[in-house]
């Protein structure tokens, strides 16, 4: 029994290193990144933060894609490729599990768990206080999520095969493709 259980320990329990981080914004007239970059605090210890800039709000029409692709030779669609209304998804996020687990992975360091739509006046209010300091009154941020806490969801609910991975998510407003953001990472 103790082997056994050793095996499964040992077998879901990954380790994930974020090896770099690509933020584009299609269209700078509607959005630009400030920063999107990955820090390493320590050796074991690496954690990403990244803002973006919305020139045009308010938002009322958000469509969110999560793609996850692995490498083999090239990277290739790996598991989950789920698009979202993102609206409809915050108000419900019951609706669509493999979304929301997609999206718990970076949810709680960022600011943008909030109902539709995205407006000025409501961006400058709720503000976690993870998330300090507050300077984003227009921004969307991922602010200093760590390698340990990604772990740790990636832990919760399945073992994911070692190997080199890209975490694309790709951003729609009003029906237009305005952003893509891609991390890329690996798991042993
Ligand atoms: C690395 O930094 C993290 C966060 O500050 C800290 O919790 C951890 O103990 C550090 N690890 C080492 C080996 O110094
Ligand atoms: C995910 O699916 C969409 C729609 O089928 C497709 O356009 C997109 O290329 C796919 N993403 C990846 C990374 O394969
Ligand atoms: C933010 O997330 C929490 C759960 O993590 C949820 O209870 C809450 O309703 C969400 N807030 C909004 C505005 O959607
Ligand atoms: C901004 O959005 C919030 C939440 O949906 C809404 O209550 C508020 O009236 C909106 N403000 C403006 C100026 O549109």
């Amino acid at each position: 029994l103790l082997i056994f259980y050793t095996i499964i320990i040992y077998q879901v329990s990954p380790k994930v290193e974020f090896t770099n981080i690509k933020c584009t914004s299609l269209d700078l007239s509607f959005s630009s990144f400030d920063y999107c970059h990955i820090k390493a605090v320590n050796r074991s210890f690496k954690y990403l933060s990244l803002k973006v800039k919305l020139h045009k709000v308010p938002i009322t029409k958000i469509k969110v894609n999560i793609a996850v692709l692995k490498r083999f030779n090239g990277y290739r669609p790996f598991m989950y490729n789920v698009t979202v209304d993102a609206c409809r998804f915050i108000r419900n996020p019951k609706s669509n599990p493999v979304f929301s687990y997609l999206y718990s992975l970076f949810k709680t360091y960022s600011n943008m768990n909030h109902t539709c739509p995205y407006n000025v006046s409501y961006l400058g209010l709720k503000i976690p206080l993870k998330l300090k300091p507050v300077s984003f009154q227009h921004d969307l941020i991922v602010e200093k999520l760590n390698t340990q806490f990604v772990n740790n969801q990636v832990t919760a609910v399945l073992p994911v095969p070692e190997g080199d991975y890209i975490f694309e998510t790709n951003w729609f407003a009003e029906n237009i493709q305005r952003a893509v953001v891609r991390v890329y990472g690996t798991l042993s």
